[in-house]
């Protein structure tokens, strides 16, 4: 049997390593865009589940999600002013390349969160009939990133999603869960005083009219359902869009 030395050894595993690592990057590089427009396409798809334009589960063409998301207006909130953002044109906006400010401890354990946010709202007959909010708080695992979708009324609960969590199958992720989303439309976010009320309980809740401020709690998972109740008491409170959705629901649809 042939011997191969000690050098021939290394350099071969040197030069295997250097091919593999340049045809890693290449890879990395010409996939870069089409990962970049996908996720783009998946958080798209996720506000639209939230206001329910498309069903979970519905298998929706690229094209058709774009053209659905064309019908929704983007609009870009600044927390300083709870405004809108203003010389800032919202279709151009991208969030991640917002501004992030520091956060003193709160509900969603959230250190930062960026000073300007993109929201998006529906309209129907002329006027704004629906408010989809992003909203990110800590779960068990790590942060879990959704949207919540409301009507104009400014409490009264279409859906939400999550597009980008790390909680566990079947336990924290069933955030996911078509079932589990079908519990929250028509309950309330805010109590009679506007008040965030809105919270996962453990075990099943009654129907939204007897039990407006309960959604059925995630089985298995309370951490991540506690985590769902602390990030909207964050972002529905007034730290995050409370100030906001105030002075919408006072001014009219602005
Ligand atoms: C492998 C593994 C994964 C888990 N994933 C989650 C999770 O995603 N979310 C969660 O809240 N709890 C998760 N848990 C359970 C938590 O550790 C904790 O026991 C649970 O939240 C308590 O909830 P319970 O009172 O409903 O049993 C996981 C546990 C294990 C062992």
């Amino acid at each position: 049997m042939q011997q191969f030395s000690t050098k021939y050894t290394y350099l071969f595993s040197l030069t295997l390593c250097l091919i593999c690592s340049i045809l890693l990057s290449v890879a990395a590089v010409a996939l870069k865009e089409r990962q970049e427009t996908n996720q783009q396409l998946d958080k798209q798809k996720s506000v639209l589940q939230a206001c329910r334009i498309i069903k979970a589960g519905d298998s929706v063409t690229p094209e058709k999600v774009q053209e659905l998301f064309a019908t929704i207006t983007p609009k870009v909130v600044d927390l300083n002013t709870d405004a809108y953002a203003e010389g800032v044109d919202p279709e151009a906006f991208a969030q991640e390349d917002a501004t992030l400010m520091k956060v003193p401890g709160n509900e969603a354990q959230l250190s930062e969160v960026p000073e300007q946010v993109k929201i998006y709202q529906v309209e129907k007959d002329g006027k704004v009939d629906m408010l989809v909010l992003p909203i990110s708080g800590k779960g068990l695992w790590g942060t879990l990133y959704g949207f919540l979708a409301l009507s104009a009324d400014t409490t009264t609960i279409r859906g939400i999603t999550y597009y980008n969590h790390k909680e566990t199958p079947g336990l924290g992720g069933e955030v996911d869960n078509p079932t589990w989303k079908s519990y929250w439309p028509d309950r309330k976010v805010y109590d009679e005083n506007w008040d965030v009320a809105i919270h996962v309980i453990k075990g099943a809740a009654e129907s939204p009219e007897s039990d407006p401020y309960s959604v059925n709690g995630l089985s298995g998972a309370t951490i991540t359902s506690r985590g769902v109740t602390d990030m909207l008491k964050f972002w529905m409170g007034e730290e995050g869009f409370g100030p906001y959705l105030k002075s919408f629901r006072e001014n009219g649809s602005v």
